[in-house]
């Protein structure tokens, strides 16, 4: 045999078997089997050199040895292949054992989950659901609910406003964001006039407030009215107790006390007995044993008038409340600021 041939074919054997991935082993490809410059090709070339007698046997061997080494080559070749797949489908194989994974699923907003509470309770008792806007005239908002320019009671509303044209009559033109849902009430009679009314306006409101635990600058209210003939101050209480026992439960004990509003005339200020403590007095109730439901009166003679009802055949009752504070008393939420900074956090534990 020829010393140079058992050399080769014992090194590409020996360097074969630490090739280990595609790219090395390509690597040793061209260096062993490549046309050009591969070392097999180049001992095949020394065939020339030698004496003519020597020259079949040389090539004979030559061939033996190239067989030999493209045989292990195909062999490595198919078994990195292998190799390859089977890592493949060890590697990302599909547990299909595994629990699945539930897509997160939206709910509605837990103010939203509230309002429709609310339709629901007074729809029991015969109220609709009337929309008005948000963006409300100076003269809505005020003017037509017997709060003049000027007025002190202007105070008790911190206004942003949208636009305020220096007009012949400042009240038509001055646009604002409602600072309550009241000013619904005159956009409802002057629709319905003359027909009797049972409406709550569902809404939200703006003030320019200070940010703070207890106040937000835009939340929700509920507003209700209910005109027509002899509707009396006992009809409002006797509605505000039935509201508060469905909303709150407990013994819906309600308590009513004299309070001021420019709208209505008596107006009143509704409790119902603290559904934590049971009246006995608590954190929550401020140790007064009682929690504030709703502001409300009798719809005031001029806001009638301006509504197009003539208070001397037609009267009405009146209420307003904030709509988030049953949810806070109800899951113990101690800052209004949750319910529009949109955490999901917050949001997503109330579905
Ligand atoms: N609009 C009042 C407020 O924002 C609430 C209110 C009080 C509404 C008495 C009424 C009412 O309809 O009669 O503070």
């Amino acid at each position: 045999m020829y010393e140079n041939l058992i050399k080769l074919q014992t090194d590409a054997l020996a360097e074969l078997t630490a090739v280990a991935d595609a790219e090395a082993l390509e690597a040793w490809r061209v260096r062993y089997l490549s046309r050009k410059g591969g070392a097999l090709g180049e001992a095949v070339k020394t065939l020339s050199t030698l004496p003519r007698e020597e020259r079949p046997a040389y090539g004979q061997a030559a061939n033996e040895v190239k067989a030999v080494v493209e045989a292990a080559f195909a062999a490595r070749q198919e078994a990195l292949r292998a190799a390859a797949l089977e890592a493949e489908l060890t590697g990302s194989a599909i547990d299909v054992t595994l629990p699945g994974r539930a897509p997160s699923l939206g709910h509605l907003h837990i103010t939203t989950q509230a309002l429709r509470q609310l339709y629901a309770i007074f729809a029991e008792m015969g109220f609709q659901v009337y929309d008005a806007p948000d963006v409300e005239t100076d003269d809505y908002n005020f003017g037509l609910l017997n709060i003049p320019p000027y007025h002190p009671a202007r105070d008790m509303w911190d206004t942003f406003w949208v636009s305020q044209d220096a007009t012949p009559d400042p009240g038509q033109r001055a646009l604002l964001l409602r600072t309550h849902t009241s000013p619904g009430q005159i956009r409802v009679m002057r629709e319905r006039c003359p027909e009797p009314i049972r409406v709550v306006l569902p809404g939200k409101c703006y003030r320019y407030e200070q940010i703070s635990v207890r106040s937000e600058h835009q939340f929700y209210q509920m507003e209700g009215l209910a005109v027509g003939k002899n509707i009396r101050l006992t009809d409002l209480i006797g509605t505000l107790h039935e509201f508060a026992h469905k909303l709150y439960g407990g013994t819906g004990k309600l308590r009513v006390r004299g309070s001021y509003f420019p709208f209505t005339e008596p107006s009143i200020e509704a409790d119902v007995e603290c559904v934590l403590c049971r009246g006995k007095g608590c954190a929550v109730c401020k140790y007064t044993g009682w929690l504030e439901v709703a502001g409300a009166g009798m719809v005031h003679p001029v806001v009638l008038r301006n509504g197009g009802y003539d208070p001397d055949v037609y009267s009405g009752f009146a209420f307003g409340f904030g709509v988030e504070r049953p949810s806070m008393l109800k899951y113990s939420i101690h800052d209004i600021r949750y319910y529009y900074g949109n955490d999901l956090r917050f949001l997503g534990q109330f579905g």
